[in-house]
């Protein structure tokens, strides 16, 4: 569990200890995770930048195991299945229809993921039914927040109905827990948000699991360019590997800006640009990269707590676009599913995204890995 934020210092980033998980409540579905990644959200969160953190808490959202037991009225799920937890919830269909979810509904009904029934109670680290939290430290009694619903650094986890993705009971647990954040996130990204054509140039920002993903999908999409921009130049080889077809390292000419590198090699700039690192300065750069009149940037890296993106007006004016995606646009609930498919029909990469593996006991290891750029993926085996 995360006691306190700490930044800098992952040695002892969580501490493990025994939690008692209760029972889940109407609506709730408590399960045995079997496997979790770390996402540098994670690690954003632990560092307390995250206005949204709140400690102490059970952290980890990239997961996947097998359903202990459903509260009542749960019907989409039972004892037994294989799921995906999902930080961004779907609501059902019944909500839609009567009007039950403040963004899914009339008029409005697919015009985001962003469903909002439960996004309040997930936000504030606790359960919709009775505003509580299952999580509880046998040693001292302290209550523990959720967090982004799903607190997956737990052998056992209580999640609303909402956010239970069902996936088919032949895919690897190991390996599909990626579909929880990072991939879904880059793919549908490329996909869903910038919708990628044949022939398109684009600018990656940051070679991380969620860059990777990216340009996986910008070539599956048919882009003849796919430019790698990263300050870590051991970062190419592989990115090459997953599609790159060129890179960038910013730091091999400090004095000019990336953008006017990027446009000078593509005479004009990009078509898209996607900017997977989390700084507001990349953000600009990312917009500024793209081709007047029609480029678009997409931004998917999530900055520190206030702050803020800024560019001259006439950027936008001159037709570029300016778009952020969460989970990938995904409906997290129904698609899910589907990317599971996808992989076990040999469509999408998963097994190369995984670097490490360790067990529960050497978690914070794995923090230190990402922390020092040495992974992409370190899954963590939970029993
Ligand atoms: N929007 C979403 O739904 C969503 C989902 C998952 C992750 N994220 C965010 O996406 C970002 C990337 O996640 P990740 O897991 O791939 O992280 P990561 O740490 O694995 O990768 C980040 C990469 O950026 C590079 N980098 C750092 N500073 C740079 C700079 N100034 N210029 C160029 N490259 C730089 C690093 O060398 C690294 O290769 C994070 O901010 C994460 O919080 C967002
Ligand atoms: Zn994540
Ligand atoms: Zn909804």
């Amino acid at each position: 569990m995360a006691r306190a934020p700490k930044k800098n210092y992952w040695e002892d980033a969580l501490t493990i200890e025994e939690v008692e998980v209760a029972p889940p409540g109407p609506g709730e579905v408590r399960v045995k995770i079997t496997h979790t990644a770390l996402c540098h959200t994670d690690a954003f969160t632990l560092s307390g930048d995250d206005a949204e953190g709140k400690f102490p808490c059970i952290l980890g959202h990239e997961a996947a195991g097998v359903v202990e037991s459903i509260g009542e009225g749960v019907t989409h799920v039972s004892v037994g299945d294989h799921v995906i937890p999902c930080y961004q919830a779907e609501c059902f269909p019944e909500d839609q229809a009567s009007d039950h979810c403040p963004r899914c509904r009339g008029y409005r009904v697919g015009k985001t993921n962003l469903c909002g029934k439960i996004r309040p109670f997930t936000g504030a680290g606790v359960m919709k039914s009775d505003g509580a939290s299952r999580f509880t430290a046998t040693s001292d009694g302290t209550k523990l927040w959720h967090y982004m619903g799903t607190s997956t650094f737990s052998q056992y986890t209580v999640l609303h109905g909402e956010s239970v993705a069902k996936v088919r009971k032949d895919a690897p647990l190991d390996k599909v827990n990626l579909l929880g954040c990072g991939l879904a996130t880059g793919w549908g990204a490329v996909e869903n948000t910038a919708a990628v054509e044949p022939g398109s140039s684009c600018a990656i920002f940051g070679l991380g699991t969620v860059g990777l993903a990216v340009i996986e999908a910008c070539q599956k999409a048919g882009a003849k360019r796919i430019i790698g921009v990263d300050v870590d130049p051991a970062k190419f080889e592989l990115a090459a590997q997953f599609g790159a077809t060129e890179f960038i390292n910013p730091r091999d000419a400090p004095d000019t800006p990336v953008q006017k590198t990027i446009v000078d090699a593509t005479g004009g700039g990009v078509d898209y640009s996607f900017e997977c690192v989390g700084s507001v300065e990349l953000m600009r750069s990312a917009l500024e990269c793209t081709h007047i009149g029609w480029g678009q940037s997409i931004i998917i890296g999530v900055a520190g707590a206030g702050q803020e993106i800024s560019t001259r007006p006439f950027q936008l004016v001159t037709g570029r676009v300016w778009k952020g995606t969460a989970f990938g646009g995904f409906k997290s609930r129904t698609q899910v599913p589907e990317l599971v498919d996808k992989y076990m029909a040999g469509e999408v990469k998963i097994d190369e995204y995984i670097t490490h593996s360790l067990p529960l006991s050497q978690i914070n290891k794995a923090f230190e890995l990402m922390h020092e750029g040495k992974s992409l993926r370190c899954v963590i085996e939970m029993h």
